[in-house]
C-alpha cells in the first residue's frame, strides 16, 4: 500500500525568534513510517520540525507551519491508499506575525491568536475509498473525545493517547494507546515501546482494509 504519515509539532511564528509549538518530538510518528517501511509498504513523511533521523526507504518532507503542512498533504493524499495524521498540528497561531524581533522594552500586553485549519477536515471531500488514521491525545474523557474525533473528522481509525501519563504521549519512547475504529472495534494496546505500538497499528490498518 501507499502511505501517507505525518509526524511531529508545528511552529507558528511570533517574530523571527520566537514560536508557538507543542511537547510533539515526533517519535510516535517516525516510528509508524518505519515499521509501514519495513512491512513492505511504500512510504510518504510529512514532518514538523523535530530532530530525528530519516527512516530507511522513506520519502520524507519537512515543513513548519500548520498551513505548510495542510498543502504538503494536500499535494500528497491523492497519492495515497492510507493516511495516518500522527502529527500534533497546532491549533492556534499568531494573528500577526513580527517581521522584526519583539524587544523586551517594549510593551506587549498580549499576543492574539487565530485559528489554524484542520487538515483532516480540509482534506475530507479527497477521501473517497483511501483511509483515514487520526491520533487524539486527551487529558480528560479519553474515549468520548475519541470517539467525538473519530465521526466528526470521518475516520476510519482513531488511535487515543492519555496525554497526562508520564510513560505514554508526549516525549516517552513508550505508548499506551486504545484504537477505536468506525466499525466498532476496539483494541486496547499495553504499554509497549512505540516502535511495537506503530507495528500493531500498522497490522490493524491491513486487517481493516482486508476486511473492507
Ligand atoms: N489535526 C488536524 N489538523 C489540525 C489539528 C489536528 O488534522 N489543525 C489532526 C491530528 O493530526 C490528529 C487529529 O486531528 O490526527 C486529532 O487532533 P487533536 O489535536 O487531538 O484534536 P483537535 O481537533 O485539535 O481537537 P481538540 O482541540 O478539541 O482536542
Amino acid at each position: 500500500m501507499k502511505i501517507l504519515v505525518t509526524a511531529g509539532p508545528t511552529r507558528e511564528p511570533i517574530d523571527p525568534i520566537r514560536f508557538l509549538s507543542n511537547r510533539s518530538t515526533g517519535k510516535m510518528g517516525f516510528a509508524v513510517a518505519d515499521q509501514a517501511a519495513r512491512r513492505g509498504h511504500e512510504v510518504k513523511l510529512v514532518a514538523g520540525p523535530v530532530s530525528l533521523a530519516t527512516p530507511e526507504g522513506v520519502d520524507r518532507r519537512n515543513v513548519e507551519t500548520a498551513g505548510e503542512m495542510l498543502r504538503a498533504v494536500e499535494e500528497s493524499v491523492p497519492w495515497c491508499d492510507v493516511l495516518i495524521m500522527t502529527a500534533a498540528v497546532s491549533d492556534w497561531r499568531p494573528a500577526v506575525v513580527q517581521t522584526n524581533k519583539i524587544k523586551k522594552r517594549e510593551p506587549v500586553s498580549g499576543i492574539s491568536l487565530e485559528r489554524t485549519r484542520d487538515i483532516l477536515q480540509e482534506i475530507a471531500p479527497l477521501k473517497g475509498h483511501r483511509m483515514y488514521v487520526g491520533f487524539a491525545a486527551e487529558t480528560d474523557h479519553l474515549e468520548q473525545e475519541a470517539r467525538r474525533k473519530l465521526r466528526e473528522k470521518g475516520l476510519d481509525l482513531i488511535v487515543a493517547n492519555d496525554a497526562t501519563q508520564a510513560d505514554a504521549a508526549f516525549e516517552a519512547d513508550t505508548n499506551r494507546v486504545t484504537l477505536f475504529s468506525a466499525n466498532g472495534d476496539v483494541e486496547n494496546v499495553p504499554l509497549m515501546p512505540k516502535k511495537d505500538v506503530a507495528s500493531r497499528l500498522i497490522k490493524k490498518v491491513e486487517q481493516l482494509l482486508c476486511s473492507a
